[in-house]
Formats: structure tokens, sequence, C-alpha cells
């Protein structure tokens, strides 16, 4: 009997639950097979994918591990500017009955497609909708209600498989993007992926995991422009006890509830190394999170009076660094603090009678 085929494209940039439920419903529903068919480049859209093609297939090799009867088509990832039509020519040399699923966000744009009216002649329409009925379209119950832009942007990563998050989180996906959207401040952007590579660098040099450091350099500041009020909500739940730290450095605290709760990082190294990035702390400051403290001090853009001689002390020794940087602070902010972070961090580190000079 000949074979029912779900032609199912799109950039995937990343695949997310709301695919899978699709790819699913159509192999509960009549066809034999699923082939997802990523595109390179969109001819119609002037955004290209934010990941690039090995990432976007590696997700969606990770998302469909388990399911039985779906297939990757690597057409259009081999012919950069390829149009459905010729991929669907491709296809037609092995099967017959070929039916196209599209999201109805395409509707109105199909009539330019490259040679529609032929394409029309070679397939089956079958639309996805949320609530609309058009005809031949479907409205599958539970959609779950995400889209790929919204992750990109770090929303919703509940909806993606388990997988598909520790790839995203280890290769830094869509992190640039992220902070874009946090902190809509370019500078920042930059600054996030210098301190970035300086805790890759300094890692490596001191044998602890580099990539754990690049993830948490990136993000340390996600939260540094936040709204003040959805800042001092989150600190008033969630950090009570650390509300009498300076303002300035609610930010670190902040951050780390959002590299936790909305980016869903749960490696307890990163979520702490972003949390005392601002204040440093006494005996739960690890090597780890020295690193990713100092990073933030000597990134490449950093330019201050003393900026040469803490990156001489940072690359020679991590400890001796963030004591210099502690006392140095201290020496600084002691009269308007009491029992902060950074007092604490100092008697644990510096001494309580240590000369200041
Ligand atoms: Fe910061
Ligand atoms: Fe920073």
């Amino acid at each position: 009997m000949e074979q029912k085929i779900a032609y199912y494209g799109g950039t995937f940039d990343p695949i997310h639950d709301g695919h899978i439920k699709i790819i699913k419903y159509l192999l509960n529903n009549n066809f034999d097979k699923v082939i997802i068919v990523p595109t390179n480049k969109n001819p119609l859209k002037v955004n290209n994918p934010i990941a690039n093609i090995d990432h976007r297939l590696n997700m969606i090799k990770l998302a469909i591990k388990n399911i039985r009867n779906v297939e990757i088509s690597l057409e259009e990832v081999h012919n950069i500017n390829s149009y459905t039509y010729n991929t669907v020519m491709k296809l037609k040399e092995k099967y017959n009955n070929i039916t196209l699923v599209l999201g109805t966000d395409i509707k109105q744009n199909i009539s330019k497609w490259y040679k529609y009216d032929k394409l029309l002649k070679q397939v089956n329409f079958l639309w996805i909708t949320r609530k609309d009925r058009y005809k031949n379209s479907i409205n599958i119950n539970n959609l779950p209600n995400v889209s790929s832009s919204e992750i990109r942007v770090g929303e919703k990563w509940i909806y993606l498989n388990k997988s598909v998050l520790k790839y995203i989180h280890k290769n830094t996906l869509y992190f640039k993007e992220i902070l874009k959207y946090y902190t809509n401040n370019k500078s920042r952007v930059i600054h996030s992926i210098n301190v970035a590579k300086k805790a890759h660098e300094l890692a490596n040099k001191n044998k602890i995991d580099a990539n754990k450091a690049y993830i948490a350099g990136y993000l340390h500041d996600i939260a540094k422009y936040l709204d003040k009020d959805i800042m001092l909500n989150i600190m008033e739940n969630n950090y009570n006890k650390h509300l009498k730290e300076n303002w300035k450095t609610y930010h670190a605290f902040v951050g780390s509830y959002i590299v936790k709760n909305k980016l869903l990082i749960n490696d307890i190294d990163i979520i702490n190394a972003i949390k005392y990035h601002t204040t440093g702390t006494s005996k739960k400051m690890t090597l780890f999170n020295m690193i990713i403290f100092l990073a933030d001090k000597v990134s490449d853009e950093r330019q201050y009076e003393n900026v040469e001689k803490i990156r001489y002390i940072v690359n020679n020794d991590i400890i001796e660094a963030y004591k210099y940087i502690i006392k140095n602070n201290y020496k600084k902010f002691k009269n308007n603090q009491k029992d902060t972070l950074l007092i604490k961090a100092y008697k644990y580190w510096c001494g309580q009678n240590e000369k200041l000079n």
C-alpha cells in the first residue's frame, strides 16, 4: 500500500514541544511517516535563523530520538536557497502521496511561493491552526502556547525537550539574543561576551570547567537593567535576607534567579557564581565563583585606574586577586555597610585585624 507522507518544513530555531506535538498528532492520524525538512534559510524571510544549521539539526535529532517513523530530509540543508517545490519534486521520486503540513501564519504568503501553482498539483495541504478553521485544517487540542521566537529570547523554556535544553545551555545558543532582550544595551552585551571569554581563559588556566565558566560569565549581568520594581519583587520573595545589600548588587541575586527559573540552569556553581559576582562572599566563595567575580573586573574592555595591576594579579593567583579586590572594596564601602556579604567576605578572606594599607 502506498505510504502517506507528511512533509513538515521549517527553520526549527529551535525545535520545541509544539513541533513535537504536531509530529505525534500526524503519526497518530493516518500518516505513515513524517519527514522533517529543516530549511537552511527561508527565501521569504529577511531574518535568517540564529542557530546555525548544524546546531538546529542536532537539536531536532535529540528531540525526535524516541519517536518512530520520523525522518529528517537534508535536501534544503545542502541547497541553501532551495524552494519547497524543488524538495517536493525530489521526494516525489520516492513517495507519491505527500501532504505539506503548514502553520496558518504562512497562509497569507503561500501564493508567493516558488511555482506555487505547480506545487498545488503535486501535494495536499494540511493547515495547523490554533483556533480558526480553514478548509483542510486541523485544530490540535492542547497545542502548547509557545513559539521558537519566544524561546530565542529566553522565554518558555519549559517547552524544550530536556536534552535540547541541555544542548542549548552547553552551546550557549541564543544567549546573545537573550541578553539583548533582557538588557536592551549593546555595551552590556559586549561586556558579557568579554567576561565569558575571560572566565573561560581563567578556568582553563586553573584547570576547572571552562565551558561552565563561559556560561556563567555570559549570563552574569542578565538582570542588570531589569525594571527596579521587578527586581525588588524578586528580592523580597527570594533573597529577603540580602535586601540590606547595596541595591546596585541586586542584579546579581536577580540574575541568578532568572538563570535558574527562566533558563532552567540547575548547576549550583553557575547559579552561585552569578549570585556572588558583585559582593563576593565568605566561605561559599569557590575558585569557580572567584573566577567569574574576577573575569568581570578584568574583561578586555575594562578601563580604570589600576586595571593593569589587577590583571597581573588575576593572571598569577586567583585567590590573591580576589582578596585584593575584597580588601579594596572593604576600604571603600565599610562605613556605609553593616553585616553585608562584602564585610563577611573581608573578615573571612582577609582577616579582621589585618592592616588596611
Ligand atoms: Fe554585574
Ligand atoms: Fe559585569
